[in-house]
């Protein structure tokens, strides 16, 4: 019998947990990026972020009233292995432990991602995700976890978007580990970080694990109907919805030739055999779309960003286009066909200026009317014939929002991060009430 359809939301550990030095955790590269005066918005601290690491009972318990399927939540590779590679810190891998069990007990499927981007700063020190190293140590930390937690998880996510990790934190240098590489070896790390999951799902899948890879995709539109401008798209699209999709799906790397790369140096003989069809299924994080401009003269870049306009924004400015959601998913249906595994949408939200009012209440309809016409559109997708096995909203509390530090709030739940207060707000009741309903009649 299928599977029934996985109603959850997503977290990951860097962003919530806090406790950075507790229990024999080492650094990550978050924590030396974020402590750069100017890195994050306003400085703010990491340090406590939403004290998961203590309230988790607290959180779980938000999960159990919400009522979801799955939760998405990350395991920290620091806390695991505190060096990135070699000893593996048994207190770390408990505290997962016990997060897994009191998930179980309450019905919930805990679906951990095994990285999403704190890296632990011992391997950055080493050469990062520039060394092939850091691949081999990946699947090592992947077999510690998975020996520890594979008698009660099915399905785990090797990575979480590396597009962005990539782009932001080692071209842009806006993320950790704040690095502006040139394309080569910004192809580089992405490559090593392709190895990381394939060498990954191999020790996952011998243990009759279930392999799911996330990313971020954007359906692109050119900004008009000129060759200069769909080239422009074309190749933000192989950048964005390709290049982490195309080796595991189809065993070949995007053209790239828009970027001045010929292929990609750093493969070598065997890799994309690992890499190739290394996934059980897709995990798509979705945002909004993005409109594709042909590059000013002298940019360093074969496309430019253009502005999506008359639709509403969120408080990130991103543009709410829920049917850019159901295009999506049917556009990677279209361009993978036979080779195309289950879907599942393991993040979708937004950020709001969420206030408390006097009452305690928290109205968000902006979010409500965000998420309702997002899951209509998936709706749509599946009615359409695209195979998607899961809708996780980003995220169930406000957490530390990478370089915009707290001021960027995507929880079902309101966190006064002075008392670390939980308050759900409506949009929380929501979502409850549209998975019961989703429940009941399936
Ligand atoms: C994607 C990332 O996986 C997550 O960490 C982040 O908070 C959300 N998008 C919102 O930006």
């Amino acid at each position: 019998m299928p599977s029934p359809f996985l109603w959850g939301v997503a977290s990951s550990a860097f962003q919530v947990e806090g406790a950075l030095a507790e229990d024999g955790r080492g650094p990550s590269v978050w924590d030396v990026f974020s402590a750069r005066p100017g890195a994050v918005r306003d400085d703010h601290s990491p340090a406590t972020a939403c004290d998961h690491y203590h309230r988790w009972a607290e959180d779980v318990d938000l999960l159990d009233r919400l009522g979801v399927h799955a939760y998405r939540f990350s395991v920290s590779w620091p806390r695991v292995v505190p060096r990135g590679r070699g000893a593996v810190n048994k207190a770390g891998l408990d505290f997962y432990d016990r997060l897994v069990d009191a998930l179980v007990a309450r019905g919930i499927e805990p679906v951990p991602t095994l990285f999403h981007w704190d890296l632990p700063q011992a391997l950055e020190e080493a050469g990062g995700w520039s060394s092939r190293e850091t691949a081999a140590a990946f699947a090592d930390y992947a077999a510690a976890v998975a020996d520890r937690l594979g008698d009660r998880v099915r399905r785990w996510i090797t990575l979480n978007e590396p597009v962005v990790h990539t782009a932001y934190g080692h071209a842009f240098g806006v993320h950790a580990p704040g690095r502006t590489l040139e394309v080569p070896d910004v192809l580089m790390v992405a490559h090593h970080q392709l190895l990381a999951h394939g060498l990954a799902a191999g020790e996952l899948r011998s243990r009759g694990l279930e392999v799911l890879l996330t990313n971020n995709y954007s359906p692109v539109s050119p900004a008009t109907g000129t060759e200069a401008d769909a080239a422009a798209a074309r190749a933000y699209d192989a950048l964005h919805n390709r290049l982490f999709t195309d080796p595991v799906l189809t065993g070949a790397y995007p053209d790239l030739s828009a970027f001045g790369a010929d292929g990609v140096d750093a493969v070598r003989e065997g890799d994309l055999a690992t890499i190739a069809g290394s996934v059980d299924g897709l995990g798509v994080n979705y945002y909004n779309p993005t409109r594709i401009a042909a590059p000013p003269q002298g940019s360093a870049l074969p496309f430019d960003f253009a502005e999506i306009t008359q639709v509403p924004t969120t408080a990130f400015g991103w543009p709410v286009v829920p049917e850019g959601l159901e295009r999506l998913l049917l556009l990677l249906g279209e361009r993978y066909g036979e080779a195309l595994v289950p879907m599942y949408v393991t993040e979708n939200g937004c950020s709001q200026e969420d206030a408390v009012a006097p009452d305690g209440r928290v109205a968000d309809p902006e979010r409500i009317a965000y998420l309702a016409g997002h899951v209509r559109a998936v709706d749509r997708a599946r009615e359409r014939g695209a195979d998607v096995r899961g809708y996780f909203v980003w995220t169930l509390t406000d957490n530390f929002e990478w370089a915009e530090g707290y001021h960027q709030r995507f929880g079902l739940v309101h966190v006064d991060h002075a008392t670390q207060r939980r308050r759900p707000k409506d949009s929380f009741e929501w979502y409850r009430s549209l998975i019961a309903d989703r429940t009941a009649s399936s």
